[in-house]
């Protein structure tokens, strides 16, 4: 596809909200099926009664997505002392939730793995891992649930993971594009693809049946938030935002390096809880941040 040069959106930007699951987008045809492991482990996340044994169950049954898990399970940053060799003592050391979350990620990491060749590209992934990081440390100190919270974060631009896998260089040039001229990705997507990546997604989500709360943090992700209901949404929301703000957003911050006046402002619009839980010192959570996606990676 040639490459096209947006004009300058307006300032605010407006996504348009008719037919938003209805259509076939063509950027997204043919794109591969999601991983139904990873579909499967979505449901599970819905149960209120997980059972341990499911679970195991489910994990088994993909042979390289154990394997990958229990090579993670085994980073140091997970904190195991002893070497973790089978799903049932990754469980005792993790705890059911971090290894959902894990499986989750690994699930979702060999889904766009074909597109990692492109640094740009990969930055996106960092990115999503940045944001589910940043949502579970949101939801803990909010008392929401922390591996919930981490997988809406993880999935929050499925529609940009999409678009990307679907069609790679593209995608990248996107990403020139929109940095060199201080564009919202989504303008250019729309201009580029006919679709913005809350919508594509929003259509993946539904093609895919991601349960609704997911669905709803994919479609709604880049809306103002609303504090007064500071829920699954609105963390995802926060996170997405600090993603941006710590240096970890899709388009790189500018060679000057990061201004934290921007971090410090928005930790403070977040409801007491959720300030308390980020250090005054924005370097702090970029070193977290980094340590653990790059232990991830
Ligand atoms: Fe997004
Ligand atoms: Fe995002």
């Amino acid at each position: 596809m040639p490459t096209q040069t947006p004009e300058r959106p307006a300032a605010t930007y407006h996504r348009p909200e008719a037919a938003l699951e209805a259509t076939q987008h063509w950027a997204l045809r043919d794109l591969p099926p999601f991983p139904s492991i990873a579909v499967k482990l979505l449901q599970l996340l819905s149960d209120e009664e997980v059972q341990v044994k499911r679970l195991i169950e489910l994990l088994r049954s993909d042979a390289a997505l154990s394997a990958e898990l229990l090579r993670r399970a085994n980073s140091a940053l997970y904190g195991a002392r002893t070497q973790v060799s089978s799903l049932q003592q990754g469980l005792v050391l993790l705890g059911l939730d971090q290894v959902r979350s894990l499986a989750m990620a690994v699930a979702l990491g060999s889904y766009v793995k074909s597109a990692m060749r492109i640094a740009a590209l990969r930055r996106c992934w960092r990115h999503s891992l940045a944001t589910a990081l940043l949502s579970e440390r949101l939801a803990h100190a909010v008392h929401f649930e922390a591996d919930r919270a981490y997988t809406a974060g993880l999935l929050h631009d499925i529609g940009l993971l999409g678009l990307m896998v679907n069609n790679p260089k593209e995608y990248a040039n996107l990403l020139l594009v929109s940095r060199e001229n201080g564009f919202d990705i989504r303008v250019t997507e729309q201009a580029m693809f006919d679709v913005d990546h809350c919508e594509a997604g929003a259509w993946l989500a539904r093609q895919w049946a991601f349960p609704e709360e997911i669905l709803n943090s994919v479609r709604h992700h880049h809306d103002p938030i609303d504090d007064s209901q500071y829920g699954l949404l609105a963390i995802t929301q926060s996170a997405v935002l600090l993603s941006d703000v710590l240096g970890f957003g899709v388009i790189p911050p500018s060679e000057t390096g990061l201004d934290p006046s921007p971090y410090e402002a928005l930790r403070l619009q977040f409801p007491a809880a959720a300030q308390d839980c980020l250090p005054l010192r924005m370097e702090v959570l970029q070193d977290f941040l980094t340590q653990r996606i790059n232990a991830y990676e």
